[in-house]
């Protein structure tokens, strides 16, 4: 019984280790084929890089919110905690920088007014339809969830906007359909967006590629998942808590047997000293010297 009560408890720290740092194996041997970065973001005590985070957002903004949409998002997610983090006044002057359709007005009428922190982020297209029109009929997907959506995640996305190439000898391409090596049947109808010193960033942060596709990637991560970082928060103290938890029901356990098994020890001498004077006293002999 004590050694399976043992072997239990073992098994139980065992299996939350395992969840613990086992997260990081898998989803590494998942991504294979991906590009490879060390992201600030995974793991299970993973946070974002905030410079990174802004950066990205003036990425997506300047270069790819002119097709993709992220509508779940609002400005105000702009200047919470575990995001970009921009202060209120940044992120009220972003917001004032948007024409918002409101209304109606009194007249019945609608009206574009400067966006506010509680509006969300305008769309580049009135709809689905519209969108893919304006891109030889292939939608532009929206963005609050990308990242989650595909597997691969944020090594897919760096990959693919790294990934473009020239076409394979021999390989036939449609206009307005490029190569790239991490899309899925290779064909994409987006023209590479990224190039080096597209964007012009204000902190001095070197522009190549890489950097702006790294960037990018880290804003797309959190616009799908804002609250990945009190998520990772939540579980660190989940594990710390259940460990202690642990730790004190396997020394209580130990508590409560050494007694038990000490009462009965006890008992058991008891009982072996009653047996060895009855039977000395049967055999008329003095219990003293009985060997
Ligand atoms: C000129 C319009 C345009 C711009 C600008 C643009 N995209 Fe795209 N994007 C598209 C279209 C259209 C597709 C769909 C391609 C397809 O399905 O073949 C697409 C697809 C994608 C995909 C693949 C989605 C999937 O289905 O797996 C990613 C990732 C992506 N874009 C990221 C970006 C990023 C990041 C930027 C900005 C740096 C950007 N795009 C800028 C039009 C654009």
């Amino acid at each position: 019984m004590l050694e399976r009560l043992n072997s239990l408890l073992a098994k139980i720290f065992l299996i939350i280790f395992i969840i613990g740092t086992g997260n990081l194996a898998y989803s590494e041997e998942n991504k294979a084929e991906f590009l490879k970065n060390n992201w600030s973001f995974d793991g299970i005590f993973g946070t974002f890089d905030r410079a990174s985070l802004q950066r990205g957002y003036q990425v997506y903004q300047e270069v790819c919110a002119g097709c993709h949409s992220v509508q779940h998002l609002s400005y105000r997610n702009l200047s919470e905690k575990g995001g970009p983090e921009f202060l209120p006044e940044e992120a009220k002057a972003i917001a004032a920088q948007f024409e918002v359709t409101d209304g109606p007005n009194e007249d019945g009428e609608m009206f574009t007014r400067p966006g506010r922190l509680s509006d969300k982020f305008v769309k580049p297209f009135p709809n689905v339809k519209a969108a893919a029109a304006a891109n030889g009929g292939a939608y532009p997907p929206d963005m609050s969830v990308l990242a989650k959506a595909r597997k691969g995640g944020a090594d897919y996305i760096y990959s693919l906007l790294m990934g473009y190439e020239e076409a394979p000898a021999g390989y036939e391409l449609d206009d307005g359909v490029y190569y790239n090596k991490y899309m899925p049947g290779n064909k994409i109808k987006m023209a590479e967006p990224i190039s080096d010193g597209i964007v012009e960033y204000m902190d001095g942060t070197e522009t190549t590629k890489a950097q702006i596709s790294k960037d990018v990637t880290a804003f797309l991560v959190w616009a799908a998942d804002p609250h990945l970082e009190s998520r990772h928060r939540m579980g660190f103290k989940v594990f710390f808590f259940l460990i202690i938890l642990l730790t004190m029901v396997y020394l209580s356990k130990q508590k409560v047997w050494s007694r038990f098994s000490s009462k009965r020890e006890k008992e058991e001498e008891e009982a072996f000293d009653k047996a060895e004077r009855a039977v000395t006293e049967y055999e008329g002999e003095d219990p003293k010297t009985f060997k």
